[in-house]
């Protein structure tokens, strides 16, 4: 064991200070005299992006040839933790064998608005499910003893101002939606950094924010690892050192570390803080440098076959009239450029030297298909171009079948800036409303990384979304359209009819200093639900080549409590004659009433893969963190007692069993009464209820109970109307309708509180 105390004694402070920024763009500082390597770091996420020349964040000059999988917008839509694992281990394989000591990823913001120019580069709308597709992925790299940085932590979901602009939001929205899938990262597979973001969260940077890296991230999920700036984000060094940021990215060319080396000098920064984060950073150094794996290979070609196996499992049938699978013998055109050069990758920092790329076209041909094409739009730019449309319309005219390939053009989707609206290019939406009028038999591939307007998908006979798909995405699509592999993808989330309709249409991206998260808990399909708002595809949609009955839906206990979980099980089988895998997707649905909350959240999904005629069995287990929503007051997650219904189904809108469970919890509200605490909350809280029921007792004729009675016990009994007026009363109002004076109002407060302290 290496002893990482005593390198640290040995260091001077220039030396300790010089550690917490790059060497360069991609290195960290080694020091030579104690034999600490200078270790490189690489983008990520979806492909290795390493730049052995010249470095930027941007992917902008050259780096290796690498496979490029399917993009996270990809390869979320599998909604297999399986599958991520997979990718994951083909990742870490060739950090080894490239000598790249963590994979700067998976990227895991929320999706909050279409429009996020990295939404490709992102899982989900939903944090349950980003967070376990990312944790798979995370324990897959890091099996290769490579470490991963889950990004940006936390709360960066627009390009726009994303250096300086303040994301603002309730704690309760930043813990349920922002920071659930880092937390479930975190806990389930320990990464071994952590990248935080450029923007402010209410207010503070995240690079500087104690609440987030130090108190939320080590203190209460147990990170043990370092955490590394993003490219640029420092704002100050210092402070962001003292609250919990190890590692500036890139080189701040010394000028940092001399700010840390004088801040230490004058007594601002306790040089205790310096060892931490030194200690921290040579822990994960020599985490991967301690560790040979001298098998390690990067097997381009292999990795290529695995990224076309992988994206099988990523895209997802959105609609369907049986068109597809097509059979190879048919007449068939293929229209759009995407066919023969697809768009695969996102821009940006992401942006992989793929070694080779497949498309669809050449892959027919492959096939000996004689498939007739015409590019009927140009690859990168929105401009309609009559002469292609021309050729486009008469070869689908003439075909049997068209299938038109289209999607976002790379200048429309990238780092750095967000889409300006929607819609596909004006020309691909006139090329394909065209196309319909003459063709009814036409199929639509879609290649984009977040949701898209689709005004003419009533028209379509199939829609197939491939997402942004990686480099092996032809021989993916083909495999799909023909029914050599069977769709399983599912969506990771909603496609609203038009942009106006997302729930953050209105405060997204802000005005560049603010953005106001106004819809708070209510993102993607919680909105949707919620507001009875139909959307042209739901969040978990998909559809297959075959079908799926869901049978015996139950559940192995009828009560849990705080401490005790339950396993829901159902029955599916394959009723078709095609073999296919069902996502079968948990929704929790909280019934008690005790706060505004989603109609359903995802809290479990599994994916099978069932012959015709076979039946399996799917179970998922729900604990008390799956029925619960953080609770400010309490400052921690909770559950109230009461029923809550587990639905398990297809889709969120497709929801085909159900069961309830009643809940028990022993956690009391912390409550502190004053003046103007109603009567309502107090009523319902265990402590307080009975204690203020039988203070207020002979209080209560105005209340329009019995002399007798309390107001409260009154008011709760006789009529609904006193109940509800009740709820509402504060309990200054006892001196007008309860006739109590002054002293008995104040000795009930300081009594009850009294009570509550002592927690009886
Ligand atoms: C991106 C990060 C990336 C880094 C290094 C930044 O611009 O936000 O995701 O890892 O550059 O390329």
């Amino acid at each position: 064991m290496r002893n990482i105390q005593d390198i640290v004694s040995q260091m001077t402070l220039e030396e300790k200070a010089s550690m917490c920024s790059g060497a360069d763009f991609w290195h960290l500082k080694g020091v030579q005299r104690l034999g600490v390597p200078g270790v490189m770091v690489s983008d990520g996420p979806h492909g290795l992006r390493k730049q052995e020349e010249r470095g930027d964040h941007l992917g902008i000059n050259d780096s290796i040839k690498a496979v490029c999988f399917p993009a996270a917008c990809a390869t979320a839509a599998s909604f297999d933790e399986g599958l991520l694992y997979k990718i994951g281990q083909a990742l870490g394989e060739e950090c080894r064998a490239e000598g790249v000591s963590v994979l700067l990823g998976p990227a895991i913001n929320i999706k909050r608005s279409p429009l996020c120019g990295r939404n490709f580069e992102y899982f989900s709308e939903d944090p349950y499910l980003a967070g376990k597709l990312a944790a798979a992925e995370i324990r897959g790299v890091q099996e290769w003893d490579v470490g991963t940085s889950p990004k940006h932590f936390a709360a960066n979901n627009q390009e726009y101002r994303r250096m300086t602009c303040s994301s603002d939001m309730s704690e309760r929205t930043l813990r349920e939606l922002y920071l659930t899938a880092f937390e479930i990262a975190v806990k389930e597979a320990k990464p071994w950094t952590m990248m935080c973001s450029y923007n402010r969260v209410n207010g503070v940077f995240a690079s500087e924010s104690k609440k987030l890296l130090n108190d939320i991230l080590r203190e209460e999920w147990g990170f043990d690892g370092y955490v590394m700036s993003d490219w640029g984000a420092v704002n100050n060094r210092v402070d962001g050192l003292a609250a919990g940021l190890e590692l500036e990215m890139p080189a701040s060319n010394g000028v940092n570390d001399a700010r840390i080396v004088a801040a230490v000098q004058n007594g601002t920064l306790d040089e205790a803080v310096l060892d931490k984060a030194v200690t921290r950073l040579l822990n994960i150094i020599f985490r991967y440098a301690d560790v040979q794996h001298e098998n390690a290979k990067f097997d381009r070609d292999a990795h290529h076959a695995l990224a076309a196996e992988y994206e099988k499992e990523c895209a997802v049938l959105l609609q369907n009239n049986g068109i597809l699978p097509l059979s190879r013998n048919a007449k068939i055109a293929y229209i759009g450029a995407y066919a023969q050069k697809p768009r695969y990758q996102g821009g940006g920092s992401s942006h992989i030297n793929a070694s080779r790329v497949s498309n669809a076209l050449e892959i027919a041909e492959e096939k000996g298909m004689n498939v007739i094409y015409a590019e009927g739009f140009p690859f990168d730019k929105d401009e309609a171009n009559s002469k292609d449309f021309t050729e486009a319309l008469a070869i689908a005219k003439a075909a049997d079948v068209a299938v038109v390939f289209a999607g976002l053009p790379d200048i429309m989707e990238s780092e750095g800036y967000d889409r300006a609206h929607m819609r596909l290019p004006d020309c691909q939406n006139a090329l394909i409303s065209k196309i319909l009028a003459v063709q009814k038999n036409t199929v639509v591939v879609l290649h984009n990384g977040s949701p898209v307007e689709l005004p003419w998908a009533d028209d379509a006979a199939a829609v197939l979304e491939m997402y942004l798909g990686g480099q092996g995405v032809g021989e993916a699509t083909d495999a799909l359209l023909y029914g050599d592999a069977n769709p399983s993808g599912r969506l990771p989330e909603s496609f609203p009819y038009k942009l106006s309709d997302n729930p953050s249409y209105l405060n997204f991206p802000g005005d560049g200093k603010n953005v106001a998260y106004a819809e708070g808990v209510y993102v993607g399909y919680r909105y949707y639900e919620a507001k009875e708002m139909p959307v042209r595809y739901a969040f978990g949609h998909g559809l297959s080549y075959t079908t799926f009955a869901y049978e015996n839906v139950r559940v192995s206990a009828p009560n849990m409590d705080d401490a005790s979980s339950v396993t829901v099980s159902v029955d599916i089988t394959n009723t078709g004659e095609t073999e296919g895998k069902e996502v079968v997707q948990l929704y929790v649905q909280d019934c008690t009433g005790a706060i505004a909350r989603p109609l359903k959240e995802l809290k479990g999904f599994a994916k099978v893969a069932l012959a015709p005629g076979e039946t399996k069995t799917v179970s998922l287990a729900v604990n008390a963190r799956s029925l619960a929503w953080y609770n400010e007051d309490l400052g921690d997650w909770y559950a109230a007692s009461g029923k809550y219904t587990l639905l398990l189904g297809h889709s969120s809108a497709d929801i085909r069993g159900r069961v309830d469970v009643q809940f028990t919890t022993q956690t009391i509200l912390p409550l502190f009464v004053t003046e103007n605490s109603t009567l309502g909350e107090l009523m319902a809280h265990p402590i307080a209820g009975p204690a203020v029921a039988q203070m207020t007792a002979g209080f209560a004729q105005s209340f329009g109970g019995g002399e007798e009675q309390s107001a409260v016990a009154n008011a709760a009994v006789n009529s609904e109307m006193s109940k509800q007026m009740m709820q509402n009363a504060p309990v200054r109002l006892l001196r007008n309708f309860g006739g109590m004076d002054d002293s008995k109002i104040s000795a009930m407060i300081n009594s009850v509180n009294q009570i509550l302290q002592n927690g009886k």
